[in-house]
């Protein structure tokens, strides 16, 4: 039976992932942070094959805490994730130190910790959760653009290192998903300034990325218009167009 380990699993695609895996009679290591909602999606999700895991993905011991247990997964989704958004100065140093942690220097512990273990096995696929902010400029959400950057570097490098390995490491480049990360960074506001055609469905960005890694590609924007558009993402027009639309201008 196939395993797959998935940070985030409690809401918003990280979810969305393990509703797909479910269907498919995955094993699953589910983590996140809050009892609650862990234990709110595990009703939803209503799968008995998968063990629940709580851990504060922030803290570097908390993380080899939970890691420790876990036995070697066939597919690892780096998904957890908040929004972290502010102009320079604004933001105090626990914050990003942890905000960094979660989606860049814990992604790559966690990685580093099994696949030399997949390497060895000849097997294992790993997908990493970045943004299309990793892509194009993110003002005032610039940390939240570096430690996807980051990610986004990491990954598409050890894709690219392991070939032959039958090891493939896919990047997820989502633009604007409907989950609850928005409310959560107090940015509600964009759910209703975003336009509708702008936003892509979890269980989109779920379906393509799953789709992707499965070819061993090193990266998959999902949605048609964010793929398309990201041809253009260099342009100062593109830069200027997206600043409007996003509310950053
Ligand atoms: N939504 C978008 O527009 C969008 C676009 C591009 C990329 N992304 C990326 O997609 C990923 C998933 O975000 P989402 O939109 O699905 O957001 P979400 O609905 O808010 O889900 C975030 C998940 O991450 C978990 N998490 C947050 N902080 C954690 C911590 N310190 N320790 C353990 N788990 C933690 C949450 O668990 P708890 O419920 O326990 O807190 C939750 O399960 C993120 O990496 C995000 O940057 C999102």
């Amino acid at each position: 039976m196939k395993r797959a380990l998935i940070t985030g699993s409690s809401s918003g695609i990280g979810f969305a992932y393990a509703k797909l895996l479910s269907q498919k009679g995955w094993h699953l290591d589910l983590i996140s942070q809050n009892q609650e909602r862990s234990q709110n999606a595990l009703d939803e999700l209503a799968y008995t094959n998968c063990n629940t895991h709580i851990c504060d993905l922030s803290s570097a011991e908390s993380l080899m805490n939970v890691i420790n247990d876990i036995p070697l997964p066939d597919l690892i989704v780096a998904n957890a994730g908040i929004g972290i958004t502010g102009s320079v100065g604004k933001n105090n140093r626990d914050h990003i130190t942890d905000a960094s942690y979660l989606m860049f220097g814990g992604v790559i512990e966690l990685i580093e910790y099994y696949l030399p273990q997949m390497k060895i096995r000849n097997s294992g696929r790993v997908v990493i959760i970045s943004s299309i902010g990793a892509l194009i400029p993110m003002p005032k959400s610039s940390i939240y653009a570096a430690v996807k950057s980051g990610v986004y570097a990491y990954g598409r490098s050890l894709n690219s290192e392991l070939k032959g390995n039958n090891v493939s490491v896919t990047v997820s480049l989502p633009g604007y998903v409907k989950t609850n990360i928005h409310k959560r960074a107090g940015l509600e506001h964009l759910t209703k300034k975003i336009p509708n055609w702008m936003w892509v469905s979890a269980e989109k960005v779920v379906k393509e990325t799953e789709s992707a890694s499965i070819k061993g590609s090193s990266k998959i924007i999902p949605g048609l218009l964010y793929r398309f558009t990201s041809i253009f993402f260099d342009l100062w027009i593109t830069q200027y167009v997206w600043k409007i639309m996003n509310g950053r201008k």
